[in-house]
């Protein structure tokens, strides 16, 4: 099973291409021919990475969007047709993390991150999937986590979050077997992005909890991402310390594990 072939009508659509690890899945896409349809809330950024890879001529339409607007959410696909495209790779990566204990948590941000990390993902392939089935023809990326293999407390709706992105994908993988239409789901480990800012860790933090073998770039991230695309993998793990941390989460009675993270996770210190 491969990416679906570029076309001059066809594109693929990347929520948070504004930064990170979408910008470059973005940039893979690009490099392998892939014209795109860049979402995000900063105009600024997707507007410069749009001319960035528009530059040798490929088509980069971008359509700025709050993930957490129901109404804009809905109006993507509207929007995308008007612009005669119809969206062959569909990546869900938008998301952010809160930080800190939920009784202490503001339920206003909390509610838009379960917009973003969990609604718009699924909201967005429920929109997009009946039509790449017709077509025979697809592939949709959902980016979860390694927060996605056991609760976190500390981050506890985040990683309730892409806990429901890997269960929802896997079950899609299952769905779309025959249909010409691939699921796959990246669950990166830590990466050097605005992500651990935006959620408030400070940078030391961050770098003491988790050892430097299991940081990787966004750019090596994306590549396992969309090259799990490109073969059809389900699940995507990318980097061997991360896969074991993975499985230590999977298989570790929870009862024991749970005590443990809440003891070293720096946003539950006082
Ligand atoms: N970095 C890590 O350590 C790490 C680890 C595992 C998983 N992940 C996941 O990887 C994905 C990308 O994160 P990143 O590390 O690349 O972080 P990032 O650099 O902060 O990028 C997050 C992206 O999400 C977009 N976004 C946030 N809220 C949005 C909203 N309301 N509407 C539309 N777009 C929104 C941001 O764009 P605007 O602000 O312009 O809207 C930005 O483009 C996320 O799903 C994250 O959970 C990250």
């Amino acid at each position: 099973m491969s990416l679906p072939p570029p076309g001059p009508d066809r594109t693929a659509l990347v929520t948070g291409a504004s930064s990170g690890i979408g910008a470059c899945i973005a940039r893979d896409l690009a490099r392998r021919g892939h014209g795109l349809v860049l979402v995000a809330r900063s105009a600024d950024r997707l507007d410069a990475l749009a001319r960035e890879l528009g530059s040798g001529g490929l088509r980069v339409e971008v359509l700025v969007t709050d993930l957490s607007d129901r109404r804009a959410r809905a109006d993507l696909p509207g929007s995308v047709a008007d612009l005669g495209l119809t969206v062959d790779i569909l990546v869900n990566n938008a998301g952010y993390s809160t930080l800190g204990p939920v009784a202490r948590s503001d339920p206003e941000d909390e509610m838009s991150m379960i917009e973003v990390d969990v609604t718009a993902v699924a909201e967005l392939c429920s929109r997009f999937l009946p039509g790449m089935v017709a077509r025979h023809r697809g592939a949709v990326l959902n980016v979860a986590s390694t927060a996605a293999f056991q609760p976190l407390p500390g981050q506890a709706s985040y990683g309730a979050a892409k806990a429901f992105v890997l269960s929802y994908t896997e079950s899609l993988g299952g769905e779309l077997r025959g249909t010409g239409v691939t699921a796959t789901v990246l669950c990166p480990g830590p990466v050097d992005t605005g992500f651990g800012e935006r959620a408030g860790f400070a940078k030391e933090d961050a770098m003491a909890s988790l050892p430097a073998f299991l940081w990787l770039s966004a750019a090596d991230v994306a590549r396992a991402g969309v090259d799990g695309m490109d073969n059809g993998t389900v699940v995507v793990i990318p980097g061997a310390g991360n896969r074991v941390g993975a499985m230590v989460g999977r298989l570790t009675p929870h009862r024991l594990l749970v005590p443990m993270l809440a003891k070293g996770h720096p946003g539950l210190r006082d």
